[in-house]
């Protein structure tokens, strides 16, 4: 029996050091991601462009450490834009995504010089239009559509399904008039086309499928408007291993096949191939981190269950709430000890729904306990929530053997900072 090492740190030192929950992430497995993309992509294929979609885990250590890899980001609000910004990286390699920008988000969009606007619909694309002829600007776009594919994951994470909030369907009346405006305006220029089919994929079909869908789109817009694009974002969606479920392919598995059913209909077609742009989110951070637990509690219910309680849960991680997401976890002073007893571990907010995981088979706990659950890198700390006015978990990063604090843990004050009281009940 021994204590639970990641990314080459004993976590029972890491818990007891800075404190629990704690998200720890590995500088260095989000390294190797963006290696991987480069190799598998970026200096594989020509014209090609990556960006980290940075909803999934962002803060300014994280955008600059995907930049320093020639890495771009995806933005869908100003809060992320603005972080993009205070990380002092080159705005031009920054696409704006979102289906509800605001007028002021699409106007600091403007201001600070981002690369791409993502379109989501027609109101959007003439926003953009006017701000952008008010500063005597011109922006480029891509238009957002909805393929019409169901992607085969929770329902809440898949978005390319003909009846989606997101985007501009594929309906040739829909879509031909919308190029056809956009070609009219003159303070935007469309470089192409996007789409996102859905997270959390471990078979490719949906991203092909998705291009047989834009392929058949473009043969119109080639025939009425000589259209041809010079961008197209095959958006992300790469699936991580979280369970035994998860049957995890290498990034080659969904990029190899894309690159060459992109290049089929261009060379087909006899023209230049469009950049091609992909959007990882969960597959750059998503396994590069974990979370740490200490055990707060323990109960049993006679013949029926067994709890034990961790000091965090939903604020945390909301995504077994959201999405039934199933995790494994160790107890991490007890690392290789072999299970004992079939346990649910409970969060720590008055929730029924708080469950971090249901029944999984651990050794006898005890107190004093520390829990690792594994592959919370995306989409925990950037869903956290102050549910309960639990103050959110630091993060922690390990890079090449340094600790690094890149998220400080925030105190019962800073919970408070914004409240304010009337007057009239001073
Ligand atoms: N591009 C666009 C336009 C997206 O909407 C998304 C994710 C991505 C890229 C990145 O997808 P990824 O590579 O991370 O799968 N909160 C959910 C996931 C929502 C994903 C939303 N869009 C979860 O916790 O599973």
């Amino acid at each position: 029996m021994s204590n639970f090492v990641f990314a080459g740190k004993d976590t029972v030192e890491l818990a007891k050091k800075y404190g629990t929950p704690l998200y720890v992430m590995s500088g260095d497995m989000i390294n190797d991601k963006c290696d991987e993309i480069n190799e598998s992509f970026l200096n594989k294929y020509d014209n090609t462009m990556a960006v980290y979609a940075s909803k999934a885990f962002l803060n300014l250590a994280m955008v600059k450490m995907v930049a320093k890899k020639g890495i771009g980001l995806d933005v869908v609000s100003g809060g992320e834009l603005y972080t993009a910004h205070k990380a002092g990286i080159n705005l031009e390699n920054v696409m704006f995504h979102g289906n509800n920008k605001t007028a002021s988000e699409i106007a600091m969009g403007i201001d600070l010089g981002v690369g791409r606007f993502v379109v989501d619909n027609r109101w959007e694309m003439y926003l953009i239009n006017e701000l952008a002829q008010e500063k005597g600007k011109k922006v480029k776009i891509l238009f957002r559509i909805t393929p019409g594919v169901k992607s085969d994951t929770h329902d809440y994470i898949s978005t390319g399904q003909k009846d989606s909030k997101f985007g501009i369907p594929i309906v040739e009346d829909v879509i031909v008039d919308v190029v056809d405006e956009a070609m009219k305006l003159s303070n935007i220029k469309l470089m192409g086309l996007h789409f996102h089919v859905g997270s959390q994929l471990h078979d490719n079909s949906s991203h092909l499928r998705a291009l047989d869908a834009t392929f058949g789109i473009l043969d119109k817009l080639y025939d009425k408007f000589t259209f041809v694009p010079k961008e197209l974002n095959v958006g992300g969606g790469f699936g991580i291993y979280y369970n035994k479920e998860d049957d995890v392919k290498p990034l080659s598995y969904f990029v190899d096949p894309i690159m060459e059913k992109i290049s089929g209909y261009f060379e087909k077609n006899g023209l230049d191939r469009a950049k091609v742009i992909i959007e990882p989110g969960r597959w750059i951070a998503g396994e590069a981190g974990i979370t740490l637990y200490k055990l707060t509690g323990k109960k049993e219910i006679p013949g029926i269950h067994r709890y034990i309680s961790v000091d965090g849960g939903l604020p945390d991680n909301p995504r077994p709430a959201l999405y039934g997401a199933e995790y494994e976890a160790v107890v991490a002073n007890k690392y290789g000890q072999e299970a004992a007893e079939t346990i649910t571990i409970a969060g720590k907010c008055c929730e029924t729904g708080d469950i971090l995981i249901k029944n999984i088979q651990l050794p006898i706990t005890e107190n004093g306990d520390y829990l690792a659950v594994m592959s919370t890198g995306a989409y925990n700390y950037s869903m956290a929530s102050h549910y309960n006015r639990i103050p959110k978990a630091a993060v922690l990063m390990i890079t090449e053997g340094r600790e690094d604090i890149i998220v400080e843990r925030e105190t019962y004050e800073d919970v408070i900072s914004q409240d304010r009281v009337p007057s009239w009940l001073e």
